[in-house]
C-alpha cells in the first residue's frame, strides 16, 4: 500500500510543488494550507490532492486537522512542513506582531506538527520529517531577524529530532532553498531583488519550485534510510556551507 504523505502550504509556491510530485511517485498525498480558499480550491481540482484547512501556528488546530487527514487518507508516514509566511521589516522597525507571526507559523509549527503524528511514527517504526528551512537561516538576512530566526530554528529543532527517532526508523532532515521563483520572493521590492539578491546568484536566476521538489522526493524515499539529521543546501551557489 502507498504511504501517506502530509504537505504544509501544500497548495502554493514549493508546497505545491512538493505535493505533486510526490503524487507523481506513487504517494498518498494531503496538503494543508492556511487561509487562500481560491488558491486551495483550483490546486485541488488541477490536481485531485485533497485539500486541508487549518492555520498552523496553533497546536490544537493542528491536532484537529490531522485527526481529519488520518481519517480521510490514512496514517502519516511522510510530514513535509513547508508552511511558512514572511513579515519583513528591518529590526529597528520590526513589531512584536511582526515577530511573533513568522516565529509562530514558521518555527512553532514544527512542534504543532510533528508532535500529534511522532507517536504513530514511532509505533509503526517508519516515519520521514522534512523540513523547508532556509539560505536566510544559514546565512543570515537583513530585513529579517524573525524569519532568520525561526529558519535557523528549524535547523537545531531537525537535527534533535532525527537523533530521537534515528533507531526507530524516522528520518528528519532540512532543506535550504536558495531564492526561489514564487510569490512569496515576487513580494520582495523590484529593486532591491535586482540589485541586491541576483547578483549574489552564481547560477544567475532565481530557483524552481520542482528543483526543491525533487530533493524532498529524494528524501523520503523508503531507501533514504541512512540520511537523517542532515541540511540540505539548494541555493544556486549564493550561500555555500
Ligand atoms: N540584500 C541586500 N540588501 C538589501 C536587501 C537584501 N535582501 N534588502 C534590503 N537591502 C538594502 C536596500 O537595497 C537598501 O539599501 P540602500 O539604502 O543602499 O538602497 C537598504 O537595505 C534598506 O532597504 P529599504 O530602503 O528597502 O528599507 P525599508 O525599511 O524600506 O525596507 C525591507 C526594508 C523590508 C527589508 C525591504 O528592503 C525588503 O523587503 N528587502 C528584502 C528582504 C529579503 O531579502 N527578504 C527575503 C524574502 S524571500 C524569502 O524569505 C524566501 C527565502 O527563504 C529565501
Amino acid at each position: 500500500m502507498s504511504r501517506v504523505a502530509l504537505v504544509t502550504g501544500g497548495t502554493r509556491g514549493i508546497g505545491a510543488a512538493i505535493a505533486k510530485a510526490l503524487k507523481k511517485e506513487g504517494y498518498k498525498v494531503a496538503a494543508n494550507y492556511g487561509g487562500n480558499d481560491e488558491a486551495a480550491a483550483k490546486f485541488k481540482a488541477e490536481t485531485g490532492i485533497p485539500v486541508f484547512k487549518w492555520d498552523v501556528s496553533n497546536y490544537d488546530a493542528c491536532v484537529e486537522g490531522l485527526k481529519k487527514v488520518e481519517a480521510e487518507v490514512g496514517p502519516i508516514d511522510i510530514l513535509v512542513n513547508n508552511a511558512g509566511i514572511t513579515r519583513d521589516a528591518m529590526f529597528h522597525k520590526m513589531t512584536p506582531d511582526h515577530w511573533n507571526a513568522v516565529i509562530s507559523t514558521n518555527l512553532g509549527s514544527l512542534f504543532n506538527m510533528c508532535r500529534p503524528v511522532i507517536e504513530g511514527m514511532r509505533a509503526r517504526k517508519f516515519g520521514r520529517i522534512v523540513n523547508i528551512s532556509s539560505i536566510n537561516g544559514q546565512k543570515g538576512q537583513m530585513g529579517q531577524t524573525n524569519y532568520s530566526a525561526a529558519k535557523a530554528g528549524e535547523i537545531g529543532f531537525t537535527k534533535a529530532l532525527a537523533q530521537e527517532n534515528a533507531k526507530v526508523g524516522i528520518t528528519v532532515n532540512a532543506i535550504c532553498p536558495g531564492y526561489i521563483n514564487t510569490e512569496m520572493v515576487q513580494a520582495v521590492p523590484k529593486d532591491v531583488l535586482e540589485k541586491n539578491i541576483l547578483p549574489q546568484i552564481p547560477v544567475g536566476r532565481l530557483g524552481e519550485p520542482d528543483e526543491i521538489a525533487r530533493c524532498v522526493v529524494f528524501l523520503v524515499a523508503d531507501g533514504a534510510g541512512f540520511i537523517t539529521g542532515s541540511t540540505m543546501t539548494v541555493n544556486g551557489a549564493q550561500y555555500i556551507v
